[in-house]
């Protein structure tokens, strides 16, 4: 299969956090294309395929000179371009001396590398994640590797009937597969939306604030092809009419993920977590850092143990689906009509 059957070619992805590059070159493979990403001399980013023109040495193992790559096998030396510029020992460079280049943009603290035809690689197409580095907000975020398919997060982050016995001890709560979904869509988003009333205070809302009583919580997800996602969480005093917009007796966090694959059966996971209230609270900050990092990465569990199953098991099984599954058909639908249309153009 080509990357433009596997993959919807023609968008932003996350590369890297921003700070990731701060150590020099970075090496990752992306869309199944290794890349190295470094600081060219003017702080702008590069994204070079990560396989010198010699001898196939990975550039991400080399060292940066004055904004320029050297590969750390010959010397052969690459701008941010991926012409070569140098040959030790030589003065004619060969015209075939260069690599591919992407196009790369920094925003939002995140690295975003766009992996399909260079023309149409338009910034504005980038997925909002402002509460990022908002100052309004205070966001903790990480990265983690995983082994297991983007297709997977787009189950785990559409169906959030999960929680109550993924994420116990963290975001969930008995009370959540007992209020239903709605979906809707956009453009090219769909949202699901679901709100749960007078139910107890997840364990993490208990962490930034002491809700003596019921809460109405909601938890209302942005999904945008292939792999963002936006979600508004929070929960205020039962019957304050939150759900009439008045969130002032409540909490409001921003729970957001973006979920970039490696392979087909391997993923780059990036999420941040932002809250807009008790901004100058440090203590807070690394409370909410742990309990969140915790929380994903049991998500990561779960779709890694998925994988492993899928890799070895019998493709003549079905899979069924259950009415939890509402947003993600649609996610699922809205997907392949994407692949579909990029497969005919
Ligand atoms: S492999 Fe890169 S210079 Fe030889
Ligand atoms: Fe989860």
């Amino acid at each position: 299969m080509t990357n433009s059957e596997k993959y919807l070619v023609d968008r932003w992805y996350v590369a890297a956090w921003a700070h990731e590059l701060d150590k020099g070159p970075l090496g990752r493979t992306i869309l199944d294309e290794p890349i190295v990403f470094f600081r060219t001399e003017d702080n702008t980013v590069a994204a070079l395929e990560d396989s010198c023109a010699h001898r196939f040495m990975p550039l991400s193992k080399g060292r940066i000179i004055s904004g320029h790559i050297e590969c750390p096998y010959h010397g052969l030396v690459y701008d941010k371009n991926g012409n070569c510029t140098r040959v030790p020992g030589q003065s004619k460079i060969p015209p075939s001396a260069q690599v591919r280049k992407w196009p790369v943009v920094e925003k939002f603290r995140w690295i975003w590398v766009w992996m399909g035809d260079p023309q149409k690689a338009d910034p504005n197409m980038i997925p909002d994640f402002h509460w990022n580095d908002d100052p309004n907000w205070v966001s903790v975020g990480d990265y983690f590797y995983v082994k297991g398919s983007w297709r997977l997060f787009v189950d785990n982050l559409l169906d959030l009937s999960h929680v109550a016995f993924v994420h116990r001890s963290t975001l969930g709560t008995d009370g959540v597969t007992n209020f239903p979904v709605k979906v809707t869509q956009g453009d090219e988003t769909v949202h699901v939306d679901r709100w749960i009333f007078n139910e107890p205070a997840p364990p993490m809302f208990q962490k930034v604030r002491d809700f003596k009583n019921q809460v109405d919580r909601w938890q209302m997800i942005t999904y945008r092809p292939p792999s963002h996602f936006v979600i508004d969480v929070g929960c205020a005093d039962a019957g304050t009419g939150a759900m009439d917009g008045d969130r002032s007796n409540g909490v409001t966090m921003f729970s957001n993920h973006s979920v970039t694959p490696e392979t087909e059966k391997s993923s780059h996971y990036f999420w941040h977590h932002a809250r807009d209230f008790r901004l100058d609270d440090r203590v807070l900050t690394q409370t909410l850092a742990q309990a969140t990092k915790t929380a994903f990465y049991e998500d990561v569990e779960i779709i890694e143990a998925q994988q492993e199953r899928i890799n070895t098991a019998r493709i003549d099984k079905p899979i069924i689906d259950i009415n939890a599954d509402a947003g993600v058909l649609r996610a699922r639908r809205m997907l392949e009509g994407l692949l579909d249309s990029q497969k005919i153009n």
